[in-house]
């Protein structure tokens, strides 16, 4: 029998399983998955009944998106992270036992290249901000120490931003450092309070969801990625507790286990607030990306 026999003709009703008969293989992994996808956008256009017009528009949209994009800024993984769907994969992939240190999202601002610290060294770069002394445990599910754990963290100034947003205002690497952990698994180092901040709302994702009423806030946050052989990556946040817009995150990032206390305090003379943090990290699991 011809293939074309096989072929199911497309009208309203039957649009998403006339795109899915043409595949050769209606089995392939990429088959299924496409017919799937496809499915669901014709699902929408039947419950929105978009015009031309309207659909142009939709089309013009995703096309500015992708002129927005490029080395420096990623407007599509912006998409991703401000409709939910990069802490939805987050959440399936990196679900991990009670206890654990949760994953969330990494975002833009993330630098490979962060400069090795020494422990207890600021990375207070300008000095400009409320100082805050940041001590912190690396430990497994035991509660064993993970020594030599190496942690990265980088976050926003008291202005809430990064210094790759402000190259000309911030001096390099500032408010980011990495960390070795001594032989307890403990580290710690000087910073200032970070603020909370908006989401760049200047590309049309931002735009479009400002436009919408929608509300492009982050509070208060330190981010940390925390890396030991043998054991899964940590990327994460630690929230500021006293952030009164603490339950609006854009990103879907805060758990109620990343919310702390920037406590008041004169540790030392210097620190006016300290901030003490623990990671528990899980043995690396075989099949799972690290
Ligand atoms: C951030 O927290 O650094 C961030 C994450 C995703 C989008 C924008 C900012
Ligand atoms: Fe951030």
């Amino acid at each position: 029998m011809s293939r074309a026999a096989d072929l199911i003709a497309f009208n309203e009703a039957t649009s998403a399983e006339a795109f899915a008969s043409r595949f050769g293989n209606p089995d392939d992994a990429t088959a299924r998955l496409l017919s799937s996808v496809v499915g669901h956008v014709h699902e929408l256009i039947k419950e929105f009944r978009p015009t031309q017009e309207q659909w142009r528009k939709v089309i013009d949209f995703l096309t500015e998106v992708g002129h927005a994009s490029d080395e420096r800024r990623q407007e599509w993984v912006l998409f991703s992270d401000l409709v939910g769907a990069s802490a939805l994969v987050e959440e399936i992939n990196s679900r991990r036992p009670a206890g654990a240190t949760p994953n969330t999202i990494r975002g833009p601002f993330f630098r490979t290249d962060t400069p090795e610290r020494p422990l207890g060294s600021s990375i207070s770069l300008d000095g400009i901000g409320e100082p805050l002394l940041v001590e912190g445990r690396v430990e497994d599910l035991d509660g064993l120490p993970i020594p030599t754990a190496e942690i990265i963290t980088w976050q926003a100034n008291a202005e809430g931003y990064y210094e790759n947003q402000q190259p000309d205002l911030q001096p390099e690497f500032n408010l980011r450092g990495l960390f070795r952990a001594d032989q307890d698994g403990r580290f710690h180092y000087r910073t200032v309070r970070p603020a909370g901040y908006g989401v760049p709302g200047d590309g049309p994702v931002g735009r479009l969801l400002a436009q919408a009423g929608y509300p492009l806030h982050r509070p208060a946050h330190l981010h940390f990625m925390v890396r030991a052989p043998g054991f899964e990556t940590v990327t994460t946040h630690i929230f500021d507790a006293s952030d009164p817009r603490l339950g609006e995150d854009a990103l879907f990032g805060v758990r109620p286990e990343l919310v702390q206390s920037f406590e008041q305090t004169a540790v030392d003379g210097q620190a006016r607030y300290s901030l003490k943090v623990r990671f528990v990290m899980v043995r690396a699991r075989p099949g799972r990306a690290r």
